[in-house]
């Protein structure tokens, strides 16, 4: 069965894609595979926006599951655990739209496991020589804004929500392991300091503070039945085998939309 996978498609911010949007569906429709997964970051202010994302994915002939990202739970004067855990399951299913969130999704012997993730600072690099408390106040060192400070509003401390994606994640993970053969999981956030994008610059460093969580990966590697792994945010394409399982960031950027095909039998 072929599968499409895509992610940060910052729908709301579409005057900025290089491609138009019906020739990205023209795209995604062109080998007709029956599933479309998107991980994340569809809008910001899930609220406002993502409605009219919905509205235009529903151009694509097949079945749509979703996993949300950081920027789709940006609110104004909201709670983005409301937005989260109501306001997207519920537009979800008026759009007939698969929330991978709540439940995976099996199709025949595969299961389709799907998580926000979160970041938990774990993949700070000590070497640049900044406290924790620098990182979680989403300043970085030039002035600029981790933008997660101003518009996700919850109680959560980072390391706590991180810690309930990886509870809810263990759940769905052994729920469905002894139902299936295979197992591909995504998640919007990276769970792998092999998949974060690196480069010699300072601010670049202390941003991949805010890509993802070791701890999360960690979770996953338990598991042995996952074959493949995708996840975005960080808007850099990286490949890379971890521990013989297939795992990509796929690279969409506020420009150039990725998407990558797979089959499974
Ligand atoms: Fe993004
Ligand atoms: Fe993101």
């Amino acid at each position: 069965m072929l599968y499409a996978v895509t992610t940060d498609l910052h729908y709301d911010l579409k005057h900025l894609w290089k491609e138009q949007p019906s020739l990205f569906l023209e795209r995604l429709n062109f080998k007709s595979p029956p599933f479309l997964i998107v991980i994340g970051d569809l809008v910001s202010f899930a609220e406002e926006n993502l409605e009219k994302a919905f509205q235009y994915l529903k151009g694509f002939k097949g079945t749509i599951l979703f996993t949300p990202g950081n920027h789709d739970l940006w609110t104004k004067s909201g709670n983005s655990f409301d937005i989260y855990t109501k306001f997207i399951p519920e537009l979800c299913e008026k759009y007939g739209i698969y929330y991978l969130d709540d439940k995976p999704f099996i199709f025949s012997k595969t299961a389709i496991v799907g998580n926000i993730g979160w970041y938990d600072y774990t993949f700070r690099n000590p070497d640049i020589g900044y406290r924790l408390s620098v990182y979680r106040n989403k300043i970085f060192p030039d002035g600029s804004e981790w933008m997660d400070r101003r518009f996700i509003k919850w109680k959560f401390k980072d390391e706590d929500f991180t810690f309930y994606c990886i509870d809810k994640l263990k759940k769905q993970l052994e729920n469905v392991e002894n139902k299936v053969e295979e197992i591909v999981l995504v998640m919007h956030h990276i769970p792998f300091k092999e998949l974060v994008y690196r480069k010699p610059d300072r601010m670049w460093t202390f941003g991949n503070a805010y890509m993802g969580s070791k701890r999360i990966g960690e979770e996953i590697l338990k598991h042995k039945k996952i074959r493949r792994i995708y996840c975005g945010h960080s808007h850099q394409d990286v490949v890379a085998d971890i521990n013989g399982i297939y795992s990509r960031c796929i690279g969409s950027n506020y420009r150039k939309k990725s998407v990558e095909f797979f089959e499974i039998k």
